[in-house]
């Protein structure tokens, strides 16, 4: 039996949205003063989005980039933001360490808003594209590997 293609939209969509469960969680950790927790699950979140990041940066693109000729496209603004919320997950884990929690909920409204927005613009438009433009069932799947492989 062979399993079913994967796409770009359902893996990264999907990683989004396990990502964003794992931040509610560290958020309802906070809110109930369970600081150490909070920061384990934080560190997880950290991993699971720093890997998010780096599959974007390295396979998908990459990828995109070269099958469109656009380097300072879209791909040029999503890294940027990808900059921002790299600098605002290091202010969150301070925030943790330090068991601050107004500090915390000042930089987790800011990560909300620069990740919201980005996910979106992903999810709606960078995403559908790279599946479309990949060429085919195999090399979308052939992405989701490479990507895997991070
Ligand atoms: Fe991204
Ligand atoms: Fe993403």
């Amino acid at each position: 039996m062979t399993t079913p293609a994967r796409n770009v939209s359902d893996f990264l969509g999907g990683d989004h949205r396990r990502l964003d469960a794992i931040l509610s969680a560290v958020e309802g950790l906070v809110q109930s003063g369970a600081f150490v927790e909070a920061a384990a699950r934080f560190a997880e979140f950290v991993g699971g989005l720093s890997r998010h990041i780096d599959m974007e940066e390295t396979v998908l693109f990459p990828a995109f980039e070269e099958k469109t000729g656009m380097a300072n496209g879209p791909t040029s603004v999503m890294r940027a933001e990808h900059v921002e919320i790299r600098r605002l997950l290091g202010v969150l884990t301070s925030a943790l360490a330090l068991s601050d929690a107004s500090a915390f909920s000042m930089a987790d409204r800011q990560i909300h808003e620069v990740l919201g927005a980005h996910n979106d613009k992903e999810e709606r438009i960078l995403y559908p594209l790279s599946d479309r433009i990949a060429g085919g069932e195999r090399e979308r799947d052939e992405l989701v590997r490479k990507m895997q492989a991070i």
